[in-house]
């Protein structure tokens, strides 16, 4: 599998604390049958993305896991205009490897009708953005109007893999099952930020969309996509994103919010995934 979204690289977020954590980390992917990660850093106004340590730090984890599994840089892209502006100065800066595909974060706060146009721009220079667990933003979750018209656009989706199993609340997990049964889900990836309350489990959203959905699907979006996204090539055919062209507005079920879920004592492989450590206050209010 291809693990497009994983904050492995140590220090410069809220990933990765340690060199040490990260290759701990990066060994439990390769136990799930990860062959490849993008690395995400995130890019907000609370950890500027910093290019050259990156770089660095990636090729020190890659170095310890040489031939076992591959790394290539990326960024968690926060939708702001400072990151707008600079990405659009330099194309394809932040996205998979260099190579155009491109993780958007969208606040939680605003989603201003302004940023659909940005959307629009970054794609203009060669960017595909990949709208990033769009489940976890009550704004969209309220409105998934707005994600079918980004879809229509050109937009593809990745969802958190635990979301669909409810680690991020019944919320979260009866719309990404909705998107999974709607066929707007284009990538499962982890989101891994630590080995304890933010693990880098893929395989288990692997076995549930292959449940409720079929390989098939869990295929396309565990591997065929991905491998697209990290290596930069046209995305296969995907079957129909149904409902995005429907003239009605879009209603998905309504659910009353709960509580995320923290990870139980068996869903890891790595027995220091499974230590219950309590996620500090903005993990818990933003599930960063
Ligand atoms: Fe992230």
């Amino acid at each position: 599998m291809i693990d497009i979204h994983h904050h492995l690289i140590y220090g410069v977020d809220d990933g990765a604390p340690s060199f040490e954590h990260a290759v701990q980390m990066a060994e439990v992917a390769i136990a799930e049958g990860v062959t490849h990660i993008a690395c995400t850093p995130h890019s907000s106004d609370s950890h500027p993305y910093q290019l050259d340590t990156n770089i660095e730090r990636m090729a020190e984890i890659q170095a310890k896991v040489e031939g076992r599994l591959e790394l290539s840089l990326a960024c968690d892209f926060h939708l702001n205009a400072d990151n707008i502006q600079d990405a659009l100065k330099n194309p394809l800066k932040y996205s998979i490897g260099g190579k155009g595909y491109l993780l958007v974060e969208f606040s939680e706060m605003a989603i201003p009708p302004q940023l659909t146009d940005a959307l629009n721009r970054l794609q203009a220079v060669g960017y595909t953005n990949i709208i990033t667990h769009p489940e976890r933003n009550p704004i969209i979750v309220k409105h998934p109007q707005m994600l079918a018209d980004w879809i229509r656009m050109g937009c593809v989706v990745q969802v958190t893999a635990s979301s669909l199993y409810g680690r991020f609340g019944n919320s979260a997990e009866a719309f990404a099952n909705e998107l999974l049964d709607r066929n707007w889900i284009h990538f499962l990836a982890t989101d891994a930020h630590n080995l304890e309350w933010r693990p880098p489990h893929l395989k288990k959203g692997y076995e549930y969309v292959a449940n409720r959905a079929g390989e098939e699907t869990a295929r396309r979006l565990c591997f065929e996509n991905p491998r697209a996204a990290y290596f930069g090539t046209k995305m296969p055919k995907q079957p129909e994103a149904i409902g995005i062209w429907d003239s009605a507005p879009i209603k998905f079920q309504e659910v009353v919010r709960s509580a995320p879920k923290r990870p139980s004592a068996s869903s890891g492989a790595n027995p220091a995934a499974n230590a219950e450590k309590k996620p500090g206050i903005f993990g818990r209010l933003f599930g960063k």
